[in-house]
């Protein structure tokens, strides 16, 4: 599975704004912003090719900051030949002294960093600045600074420890800014961003959803032809807004693949052959795998066994139904655009020791298919409008994020038919109080987790010996750090009462007050 057979989403001649990552910290905030101004963009490693910038229609690179000095020897610089497109070029912090060095201007180290909150002055008119006032509040973090300014080179703004908080060399259209526009400590910051795409790039914006999903059919079409694509569907809005997607693109040309592990949540299976099969109409394989991988996990305590057992039985089920599907040539994948970004970025990015474990339920690069991976450009909001747009239920599009491995990592110690049925009852009244509070969506995951103690407890006049149900509750942006939520007293109240009155099993709720690090958010 090359990724050069990637099918592209996205038409070549597609308005396209281009960020060179430099390895800021907010590179992705950069992203964020155009697109929220409906400029499509794409963030690419700051070595990217000149050559490859000319084969698509860019209307504006942007540079990003970046944690070196450009003096330092071995520092990243612009890839050659930069400077002669004819593109405009927004330099933000090291991009910017990258470019005005390049214009001649002089970069000077500083001692010391300046960090926080400033207040800059507009000292010249500038498209840049249209419509904004003459003072503002802006977030600056940097060590060097551009000094002199070469001819053709002007400032635009000051601080009052940075005499060029802003320079422009009107003739390139090159504007750079030593502070972040794309923060949110800075107000005014995507009003900047958006100057430049409109008034400098004179781009013409529109990129929305339904131009997203045109686009992204007729691509796949053209790739595609009349050959066969497979699609492991896993119930989470990734997968299936792919099958969606896709479905609409090339129909009963698409095969969907399930595979019931046994280790789902309740109603689970149900809910996928309902919409996918009964709703949208899209061949749907469901394999009952259940007794294969709860047999292998018997007796298995160790998280990480589990973890392997799981990953290498879901290739070897997902290999067999794979080869039922006959003449099939691709595969659909819901890959997003922040992992394509880590892969791809020249520093790791910030994001760079992430989910080492969190392949489970991927599959091997040796499958030989070609891949499909229409979402690799989106971000996940972007797919929850997506999965609105193609009509997917709500129970589907802000369902919280479900690992592959399942309740395996939900049930701490051994896996057993009981204490599976036990989790997945005390995990659906979880759900349930969640989503009829209201609180559902103010968190990114609320789960149940099975304790492997039991405990004594009194129910009527009899003396209980039972399990122990965690509730999991955390807020988080990405996965890679959450908080816990302080919940209701009387919504904790009630959960616990139900959890306790109708899972047969459970004498004992526990809060789990942990936030991830040092804790992670599953507890295996
Ligand atoms: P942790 O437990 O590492 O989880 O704090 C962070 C986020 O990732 C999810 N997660 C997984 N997702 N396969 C997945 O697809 C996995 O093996 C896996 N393990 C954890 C977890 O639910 C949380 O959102």
């Amino acid at each position: 599975m090359a990724a050069s057979d990637v099918v592209n989403a996205v038409a070549p001649d597609t308005e396209t704004v281009l960020i060179l990552d430099y390895g800021g910290q907010y590179t992705q905030l950069i992203a964020r912003a155009v697109r929220e101004a409906e400029v499509y963009c794409e963030i690419h490693p700051c070595n990217v090719s000149v050559d490859a910038i000319r084969e698509r229609n860019v209307r504006g690179i942007i540079l990003s900051g970046g944690p070196n000095s450009v003096s330092e020897s071995g520092a990243p610089d612009l890839p050659e030949d930069l400077l002669s497109l004819e593109a405009p070029i927004l330099g933000i912090c090291y991009g910017m002294q990258l470019v005005s060095r390049a214009h001649g201007c002089e970069v000077v180290a500083s001692t010391s960093r300046e960090y926080g909150r400033a207040t800059i002055r507009v000292t010249r008119e500038d498209p840049l600045f249209a419509g904004l006032p003459e003072e503002l509040e802006v977030w600056m973090s940097h060590g060097d600074s551009v000094g002199s300014l070469a001819s053709g080179v002007v400032n635009v703004a000051e601080s009052a420890d940075c005499a060029n908080a802003a320079v422009a060399h009107p003739a390139s259209g090159f504007r750079g800014v030593q502070f972040h526009p794309e923060v949110v400590h800075t107000p005014h910051g995507k009003e900047m961003l958006r100057n430049f795409l409109f008034g400098i790039c004179e781009c013409s914006g529109g990129w929305k959803m339904a131009s997203f999903v045109d686009q992204s059919i007729a691509a796949m079409r053209a790739e595609i032809g009349d050959e066969r694509v497979i699609c492991g569907l896993s119930g989470g809005i990734d997968s299936s807004v792919v099958a969606v997607l896709l479905h609409e693109a090339i129909g009963d040309q698409l095969t969907c693949i399930f595979v019931d592990n046994g280790l789902l949540r309740k109603g689970e299976r149900d809910l996928v052959e309902r919409v996918f099969r009964e709703h949208f109409h899209i061949r749907l394989v469901v394999v009952d795998a259940v007794d294969r991988f709860v047999g292998k996990l018997t007796g298995v305590t160790d998280p990480e066994k589990k973890r392997k057992i799981i990953g290498h039985e879901f290739i070897e089920v997902f290999r067999d139904a794979a080869k039922s599907v006959e003449g099939a040539r691709f595969l659909a994948q819901g890959t997003l655009y922040p992992d394509v970004i880590e892969s791809v970025s020249v520093f790791g990015g910030p994001s760079a020791m992430i989910k080492s474990h969190h392949n489970v339920g991927g599959l091997p690069e040796d499958l030989e298919f070609d891949l499909v991976e229409p979402l690799r450009f989106l971000f996940k909001d972007e797919v929850r409008k997506l999965s609105k747009q193609l009509g997917l239920p709500d129970e589907i599009t802000w369902r919280h994020p479900f690992p592959g491995p399942g309740l395996a990592v939900r049930i701490v110690g051994e896996i057993t038919d009981e204490r599976l049925r036990i989790l997945r009852d005390a995990d659906a009244v979880v759900e349930e109080e969640l989503r009829s509070s209201g609180l559902y969506r103010e968190m990114w995951q609320g789960f149940a987790v099975l304790l492997p103690i039991q405990s004594v407890g009194v129910m009527g006049d009899a003396r209980t010996y039972e399990n122990a149900i965690a509730l999991r509750m955390v807020t988080s942006r990405d996965g890679m750090t959450a908080d816990w939520v302080y919940l209701p007293e009387d919504f904790t109240r009630r959960l616990s009462n139900r959890i306790i009155n109708e899972v047969r099993g459970v004498n004992r709720v526990v809060l789990d007050v942990s936030s991830k690090p040092p804790a992670t958010i599953e507890w295996e």
